[in-house]
């Protein structure tokens, strides 16, 4: 992942430093800067977070008018101040998104014609091929076209060079970039919402096209030369993003998404999901990684029960190596909240490779998933900042039940009385949404009580057992205790053998055809000790007697909206357990909000 931004502008520092800050989400090991001053590169680096450098840049203030900036998620060599980038290696520095896998023989035959490497990422290599090719008096354009000719893998790079005309340059492969042209300067960067008000006009790269950006203007280098840059709108400019009173992102996060799916249910987007013909289609498959793919799970349930449709849904960093079976009139569909996700970029990618009809549902609008596929959804939850998802797989749910009341109207599998009941409930999600929230405080008990244990089981069952899964991985993700999923009709079949006193286990139990199965499953807990949490109806409450920090109480929810509903009691149980311990929900450790390598 990483962020990389560059700005050749009037105390080009200022719009470096608050890109950082918007691109923090995509690491933050460790971040620096470069920035030419008084004819010379000067390079300053901290590890950390950016108030860290930030820190450093007070003490030590610095003017330029072209620099470039890095946050960091560390992929080779440990999380400190060497291996943060920029890298430099004589005139040139460079910051790099991405992973050079041939980084290893570049290395050593550099070494061999006598460079010293600092650092143990694979990104050094880069500045010292280009230094390597300026040294053999080539043009700075020649210079990193011939390094990056040497480089395997994927990289987005900004390269800055102290020579007789002040340049920056930019390229990429596989990884996102985008160039804009403002009236005080020109910047790049991994994503447009990093760059500042300054920036109206963007274009995102091809490929392999050099960039040139200096105070005079911005070219398409080499091959592209005569090729004029198409600029589009920047739709996200001047937007500032505060988390207001809230205690954190993750927190406003979960609040903003009784307002969104509000949004989302007066909103008629039906429309736009009949330009897909579901009564023709054979099979849906849909590709996604994390949280985004466990809304495809749930929206399995859905497409299979309403609409009678074959789904299958992969993990992308499984479908693109497994020889996946296309049929004919079969749709892909690519969940991402970023866009960017490398993996399911990826898996995008071979789909079309196989002539596949594939449809993205994203949140960032021009996102390179959204850019590439046939056809893009948006899913409107705005800007998620907190590394955890929680309001964009809500929305995402939201516009997989209307994509599934349009299949189940077009396929006329179920009477049209029960689609307008599907719609019916919809229109109530929102509302009942609120009364969950409104009990946020019967939450934090709960939390005080799980935040003790070091491990916990979830279950779930039916459209409900990727609710679980949502809910462990949430928990893991920022409060760092280990938590597993499983269908509660698995119990039997080997978790159960986890089961004492120190291993608690939650069931979201909500009224619906499976209360009594997962009764069973509830008991055989509870006979192993098992500390038990129930997120569900006050109908359990008859059969097996559980404290006030044992049980979270849900209100009569239609059982269709029960995964969207069910699934706020879980984030809110991960933000409080990892508040209680102290954790930094917003930006967890080892974690970034977007994974561009694979
Ligand atoms: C969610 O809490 C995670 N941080 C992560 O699993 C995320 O959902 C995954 O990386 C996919 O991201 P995407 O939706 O942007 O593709």
């Amino acid at each position: 992942m990483c962020g990389i931004i560059g700005a050749v502008a009037e105390s080009a520092i200022n719009p470096v430093l608050e890109g950082l800050g918007k691109l923090e989400y995509r690491g933050y090991d460790s971040s620096g800067i470069s920035i030419l001053s008084n004819n010379e590169i000067q390079t300053i680096k901290a590890q950390g977070k950016l108030n860290n450098l930030k820190q450093r840049l007070s003490m030590q203030p610095i003017e330029g008018d072209c620099c470039i900036g890095h946050t960091r998620w560390a992929t080779h060599g440990k999380a400190n101040v060497t291996n943060a980038h920029p890298h430099q290696c004589g005139q040139v520095s460079v910051v790099h998104n991405g992973i050079i896998e041939n980084y290893l023989q570049l290395k050593q035959q550099l070494m061999q014609w006598g460079h010293h490497f600092n650092s143990s990422t694979d990104s050094e290599v880069i500045p010292h091929l280009i230094n390597h090719y300026l040294a053999q008096q080539m043009s700075q354009e020649e210079a990193i076209e011939q390094a990056i000719n040497q480089l395997k893998g994927s990289y987005a790079l900004g390269v800055l060079i102290n020579g007789a005309s002040k340049n920056l340059y930019a390229i990429k492969q596989g990884s996102p970039l985008v160039i804009s042209e403002g009236n005080n300067g020109a910047y790049m960067a991994s994503d447009a919402m990093a760059l500042g008000p300054d920036s109206g006009k963007i274009y995102y790269p091809k490929d392999n096209e050099l960039i040139k950006l200096n105070t005079n203007e911005i070219k398409l280098c080499s091959g592209s030369a005569n090729k004029k840059i198409h600029y589009i709108n920047n739709k996200h400019c001047v937007k500032v993003i505060s988390k207001g009173d809230y205690s954190s992102f993750m927190e406003k996060e979960i609040f903003e998404q009784v307002d969104l799916l509000k949004r989302l249910s007066v909103n008629n987007h039906t429309g736009e999901y009949s330009t897909i013909n579901f009564k023709n289609l054979n099979k849906i498959t849909i590709i996604a990684c994390g949280t985004s793919y466990y809304a495809a799970s749930v929206a399995k349930s859905w497409f299979e029960k309403y609409a009678n449709i074959l789904v299958e849904i992969d993990i992308a960093s499984e479908y693109r190596y497994r020889s996946p079976i296309i049929i004919d009139n079969e749709l892909v569909i690519f969940v991402s909240q970023s866009g960017e996700t490398a993996d399911t970029l990826a898996a995008l990618r071979y789909a079309k490779n196989k002539n596949c009809q594939t449809l993205a549902l994203v949140n960032v609008a021009n996102s390179s998933i959204a850019r590439e596929a046939n056809f893009t959804f948006e899913i409107f939850a705005g800007p998620e900042i907190g590394v955890a998802s929680t309001k964009a797989f809500t929305c995402q749910l939201a516009i997989f039940y209307k994509m599934a009341i349009e299949a189940a109207k077009q396929r006329a599998f179920i009477k049209n009385v029960e689609v307008k009941q599907l719609a019916l409930n919809f229109m109530k999600l929102p509302y009942i949404m609120e009364t969950v929230l409104q009990r946020c405080t019967d939450m934090k008990k709960i939390a005080k009580k799980l935040a003790n244990y070091s491990n916990a089981l979830f279950l779930g069952r039916g459209a409900l057992t990727a609710i679980a899964q949502e809910g462990a991985l949430k928990l893991k993700e920022i409060s760092y205790i280990h938590a597993e999923a499983y269908a509660a009709g698995e119990l039997k079949h080997g978790p159960i053998a986890l089961l004492d006193e120190h291993m608690p286990v939650l069931v979201i139990a909500p009224k619906n055809t499976l209360t009594d199965k997962l009764l069973s499953n509830i008991q055989e807990a509870q006979a192993r000790n098992a500390p038990l949490f129930i997120i569900g109806d006050s109908s359990i409450k008859q059969h097996i007697s559980l404290q006030e920090n044992e049980f979270f109480e849900l209100p009569e929810i239609p059982e269709s909206i029960l995964p969207i509903i069910s699934v706020i009691p879980m984030q809110l149980l991960a933000l409080y357990t990892a508040q209680i311990l102290g954790k930094n929900v917003d930006q967890p450790r080892n974690l970034a909000k977007s994974v561009t390598v694979e």
